[in-house]
Formats: structure tokens, sequence, C-alpha cells
């Protein structure tokens, strides 16, 4: 006779959200606070379970960033790197040309505890390096990721346009829509709350001062990057992040292109106008793989929000960084 399946409750869970402050964001869906930053209320299990079991290897690499700051973008880098030897022949070869970054670099919390409590998590389908995405900020990173010798890769975004690619990312994908029957908040309303920290994975300062400081602590550990100076030289970042991944270039790989290769594999462009990007479904099939693929320019926030709007964010950032030493 089979025995059926009954849910066993997560205790842990339970306490957690019973002490837990929550609020709903401008686009529905739930936050809870916990350890410090918003969680959107369908990954707090999750990320529970990826703090609880999560053993991290020497030789893992770690992306880090706040939702619509250029995670697709190093996922598409850091993999290409990584797997360059396996794909020699990247215009060709690379998995990307026919699976979305989001497919072969996963998010810890995102997807892989998603089904399940402790997931085995050797091997990676399509890379020899395990590669590891997370949203959630430096102090709530599982404590084998500290403990352990693996790397690190934080990328921030200036928040105006962060807050912009993730007002249309929401949207497009009708993430609050279940929850929430009254539609969205005005952007006004969503840039208040944004403002003040309450959005997924924030407060965003916080965020980006959490890895500032742990790069600070050890540059060899944690890379810092942000969006816009990809943008201004891909190329010279392309060098930088592979040096930092233990994997510099050689002459020989410089005299064959394959950093401008790699480069323009990975561009947003060409990124946008695959097929595979342009259809389907990735993240547990929830976002669509063409919402991950907008305008990718800087400054498109200015098209949104007045001047009093990032004045206000200016003033913001100026208060919360004030002694971090990062600038934005
Ligand atoms: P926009 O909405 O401003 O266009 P994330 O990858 O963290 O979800 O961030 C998504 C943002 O990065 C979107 O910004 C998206 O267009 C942009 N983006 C995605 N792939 C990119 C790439 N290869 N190069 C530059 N920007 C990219």
């Amino acid at each position: 006779k089979k025995k059926r399946k009954t849910k066993i409750p997560n205790l842990m869970e339970e306490d957690e959200l019973q002490k837990s402050e929550q609020r709903t964001n401008w686009d529905g869906r739930r936050l809870v606070k916990y350890q410090g930053f918003w969680c959107p209320l369908p990954f707090f299990r999750l990320v529970l379970s990826a703090q609880k079991h999560f053993k991290a290897k020497a030789s893992d690499l770690i992306l880090s960033s706040l939702p619509k700051s250029g995670t697709t973008w190093l996922k598409a880098l850091t993999f290409s790197l990584a797997n360059r030897n396996i794909y020699p022949n990247i215009d060709t070869q690379s998995p990307l040309l026919t699976s979305n970054p989001h497919k072969v670099v996963p998010f810890l919390e995102l997807n892989l505890y998603l089904n399940q409590e402790n997931p085995d998590l050797e091997n990676q389908e399509f890379s020899t390096t395990r590669i590891f995405a997370t949203h959630v900020p430096f102090d709530a990173l599982p404590s084998s990721i500290s403990k352990s010798e693996c790397k690190i890769i934080y990328i921030c975004r200036n928040p105006l346009d962060q807050f912009i690619s993730f007002r249309h990312f929401s949207l497009q994908n009708k993430f609050g829509e279940e929850d929430h029957h009254a539609g969205p908040l005005e952007l006004d309303g969503a840039f208040d709350m944004f403002c003040d920290g309450v959005h997924p994975f924030g407060p965003f300062s916080e965020h980006m001062i959490g890895y500032w400081d742990a790069h600070l602590k050890n540059a060899d550990k944690v890379l810092f990057l942000k969006y816009e100076d990809l943008k201004d030289d891909i190329a010279l970042h392309v060098r930088k992040i592979a040096e930092f991944m233990g994997c510099p270039f050689s002459l020989e790989e410089e005299e064959r292109g394959l950093v401008e290769k790699i480069s323009r594999v990975c561009s947003f462009d060409n990124l946008k106008n695959l097929e595979v990007n342009k259809n389907g479904y990735s993240v547990n099939g929830i976002v669509k793989n063409s919402s991950y693929f907008r305008k990718g320019e800087v400054g498109d926030w200015a098209n949104y929000l007045t001047p009093a709007m990032a004045e206000r964010m200016e003033k913001v950032i100026k208060s919360k960084l004030q002694g971090s030493g990062l600038t934005l």
C-alpha cells in the first residue's frame, strides 16, 4: 500500500514568519523583513533552505546583485569565461546561443531550493565550475560562502535605472496579480517605497554597502562591479573578471580575439535577438525570457522620473553611502 505524502510544516519557516514584519510591495507581492532585508514571500522558504544547506566549495563562484542590476549579463560573461575551454568556438558552440543565461547559471534561492529542501548540487548541467547566483545581501548569504574560499562577484547599478528596470520587469511578468486585486501602485507611490528601501531584497543602499565592505576587507574574495562601468568598457571588464576568477587570458587567447568574442556573444544586442531569449520562460516558468532584455541603457530613468525625484534619490544615496567610500 502506498503511503500518502503529507506536507511536514516547516517549523523554522513558520516561526520566522510569525516574528517578521511584512509589507506589500508596490506590485502587490508580499515582502517579509528577514535579517534586515525585504525578502519576497515566495522565496522566503528557499532563502532559509539555502542558508541551512548550501555547502560552498573553494572552486565555486557566487554572483550577487539586486534584481535588474545586470545579473543576466554577469551570468553570461562568467559562464563564458569559466567554460571557454569546453566551448572553444564560442561563436557557434556556446550554450548561450540556445539557452537563456538564467538556465545555464541558476539562482540559489529562486531555483535550486524550490522543489527540494536539500538538493544535490554536485554537478551543473552546462558548466565545469559551479556558478550560482543570488539576490540576498552579503550578511544573509549561506555561512559556508564566507567560510570557504569561493569567490563572489557583485554587480550594482544606478538605483534610478534599477528601479525603472524593475518596474517594467514586474509589470510585464504580472508578478503581483495573484495577490493584489487592486492593481499596482502608481509610479509615485512605488518610488516612495523604493526610496524608503522597501523593495525586493532591499534596502538597496544596505545591499550595496554590505558587498562593498566585504570587497574592501578582502578584494581577492569579493569583486565589486558597476553596470555602468561594464557599459563603458566591456573588454576591460571581461579581462578584469577573468583575472579575478583565476583564469586570465593567455597571449594566444588575446591574439585570437577571445576577449572581443566573449564580449560580443554576451552583448545585449546579441542575446536579445536570439530565438531562445525572444520566447519561453525561465526562473520556474514564471519569468518571460524576453523580459530580461529591455533596453540595456544607462540613464533611461530620465524618460520616466522627474528631476525632483532624481534629486530626492541623490539625497538618499548621499546620506546612506556617506562614509562608506562607495560612490554611484
Ligand atoms: P533595462 O530594463 O534597463 O533594459 P538583470 O539581469 O539583473 O535582471 O537586469 C536586467 C537589466 O539588464 C535590464 O535593463 C536589461 O535590459 C539589462 N541587460 C540584460 N542583458 C544585458 C546585457 N547583455 N548587456 C547589457 N544590459 C543587459
